[in-house]
């Protein structure tokens, strides 16, 4: 069976997720990696996890060359970046193959605050990407791209739970499609 590694920063819902409907079915959740020690997304996990904290390396350049190291071990073939809140150097975009899930319609919107800015906006639609990782922010290679129409009376509330529904369904079919049909 297939090999995935996950990496997440927060609430970790995208990686309960994953692991819900792919784990010892269409793939292995070999490990769940986070940068921090605090993550919500660490309770209740029933798979293997690691905490590579970033502020126990001196730069960036450092703490992505662990987390390759990290990374390889488990030796994935694939890694998803799933809420994982860090700026990568190439160190990490040059040695690892990954994916990463962001709530807009990239290249709409890269950036930490997508949800809002999404939301704020004058388009009638808003949606998800998952795109492969490269050096620049959010914008590598888009592989899925799923959208809905913006409805009149939607609150932020609302919004963000049409996102975070997509983003549970489009995620798991990317990563599906990337391990098995390329
Ligand atoms: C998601 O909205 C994802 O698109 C973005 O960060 C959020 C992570 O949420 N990159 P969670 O940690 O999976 O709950």
């Amino acid at each position: 069976m297939k090999k995935i590694v996950v990496l997440f920063s927060g609430e970790g819902r995208n990686l309960h997720n994953i692991i819900k409907k792919l784990h010892n079915k269409e793939c292995k959740v070999v490990c769940a990696i986070t940068n921090n020690p605090k993550a919500k997304g660490l309770i209740n996990l029933p798979i293997k996890s690691e905490v590579l904290r970033h502020n126990d390396f001196n730069s960036r350049k450092e703490h992505d060359k662990a987390l390759v190291k990290l990374i390889g071990r488990y030796k994935p073939d694939l890694t998803v970046l799933a809420g994982f809140m860090r700026i990568l150097t190439p160190e990490f975009t040059k040695n690892i193959k990954a994916i990463n899930l962001h709530p807009s319609l990239l290249p709409k919107h890269k950036g930490a605050r997508a949800i809002q800015d999404s939301f704020d906006d004058k388009d009638t639609e808003a949606g998800v990407t998952v795109h492969w990782v490269e050096d620049e922010l959010d914008g590598g290679e888009i592989i899925v791209q799923e959208r809905f129409k913006k409805s009149n009376n939607e609150t932020l509330e609302s919004f963000t739970c049409k996102i975070k529904e997509l983003e549970y369904k489009l995620l798991p079919q990317a990563i599906v499609k990337i391990l098995y049909e390329s």
